[in-house]
């Protein structure tokens, strides 16, 4: 976030700590368990959230070198994401032309894409070069036959997609910024850039993705469900939140945040005494970790709409000499706190809102980006607000 940005957003948190406030939203939002465990709602939410809009894939640090990919699936689509010859990211679907088979699995760096079931081969820029048997498809247009393009954009650091092909005319990369509204301003700060991937990791919790999100929406539970873990660092209840479109911004003090209280306002540097969430609608999380980035995506299954696939991201500075046990432990805090405590709660809330006993749950004043994240649901699935 920007210098002045910054000073302003921890002045306001002094101030809530001070009166024992936090920011609020207009009011409290309603929302139907339905929302968290209907199959139709599930299929509503693939077309709309997942198909129709730009997918947020991660740190561009991801695909530093020319033929540096990923692959993975994005809500029932296999998307292929990979940095060209000509330092461009394209995204592909990842089927091939012949019969279907995915080209490229996991993440790599490869020259070309030679599909494992009878060898087709397409460049890096999604061209078929060649079929491997020249008789058996002898005519057939190889310029016709390229994997089918997705569009993307590289921002500000970051990657997108949308995982549903290019339509004729439509111009190949995306305009995020528009998407992304005023947050922009704060990743073009962070430099995000000079974070390369540190680690990776996926879980498959047996919840609705939607708690996968929910669950980093507010600082309310902190002293509560966390009390052994994180809770001692963190001023519990206590935030500032900026909305971004549909997107959303919150920041919540770690109690560290007294030692810049005294210091003359040029002296204040808030940014390693505060965790700020961005929820990146509609599926992920890029928080700012004082020192470093943690990325979170939830997908939800293809037919399930009580499981999901979480990947966890940390991306370290690119200039800290920090050994790598000082990472291992960032990363070892947020999988205790998440998997081990936040996942399986939901787990448990999964189960209570399938058993029909309630109707619906709300949200309080108290946690704004939570009512922000859901109303921006309903919104962009057309059902009011
Ligand atoms: S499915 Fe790819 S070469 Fe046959
Ligand atoms: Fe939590």
């Amino acid at each position: 976030m920007e210098r002045q940005e910054e000073l302003a957003v921890g002045r306001r948190l002094l101030t809530h700590m001070d009166a024992r406030t936090t920011d609020l939203a207009g009011a409290m939002f309603r929302n139907q368990v339905a929302a968290y465990s209907c199959r139709e709602r599930a299929a509503l939410e693939r077309e709309k959230l997942f198909r129709d809009r730009p997918m947020f894939m991660g740190l561009a640090t991801r695909l530093p070198k020319p033929g540096d990919y990923i692959a993975e699936d994005v809500a029932g689509m296999p998307v292929l994401m990979v940095r060209g010859s000509d330092g461009e990211v394209r995204a592909f679907a990842n089927i091939c032309r012949h019969r279907g088979a995915p080209v490229a699995q996991g993440c790599g760096n490869a020259r070309a894409f030679i599909c494992p079931y009878h060898g087709w081969t397409y460049d890096l820029a999604g061209k078929l070069l060649g079929t491997t048997d020249k008789v058996g498809f002898g005519g057939l247009d190889l310029a016709q036959h390229g994997l089918v393009r997705l569009p993307s954009a590289e921002r500000h650091g970051l990657l997108f997609l949308r995982a549903k092909p290019l339509q004729a005319e439509e111009p190949a990369t995306l305009d995020v910024d528009a998407v992304l509204g005023a947050v922009a301003q704060d990743f073009a700060a962070l430099k995000l850039d000079t974070y390369p991937l540190y680690s990776a990791d996926r879980v498959n919790p047996r919840i609705n993705w939607k708690f996968a999100i929910d669950t980093f929406l507010e600082g309310y539970h902190i002293p509560h469900l966390h009390r052994k873990t994180i809770a001692p660092y963190f001023v519990g209840n206590c935030g500032v939140f900026a909305s971004a479109g549909l997107n959303g911004r919150l920041s919540v003090p770690k109690t560290s945040i007294e030692s810049v209280r005294a210091l003359p306002e040029e002296e204040r540097r808030f940014r390693p005494h505060v965790v700020s969430i961005y929820q990146l609608f509609p599926n992920a999380l890029l928080i700012w970790q004082l020192d470093h980035v943690e990325i979170w995506r939830a997908f939800p299954d293809r037919d399930d709409p009580s499981r999901c696939e979480v990947e966890m991201t940390i991306y370290k500075p690119a200039a800290s000499d920090k050994p790598d046990s000082y990472w291992e432990k960032n990363r070892d805090i947020a999988i205790r706190t998440v998997m081990e405590e936040d996942f399986p709660l939901g787990e448990r809330m999964q189960i209570g809102f399938e058993s029909g006993a309630v109707e619906e749950v709300v949200y309080g004043r108290n946690e704004p980006l939570l009512v922000h994240f859901h109303s921006s649901i309903r919104s962009a699935l057309g059902l009011g607000a």
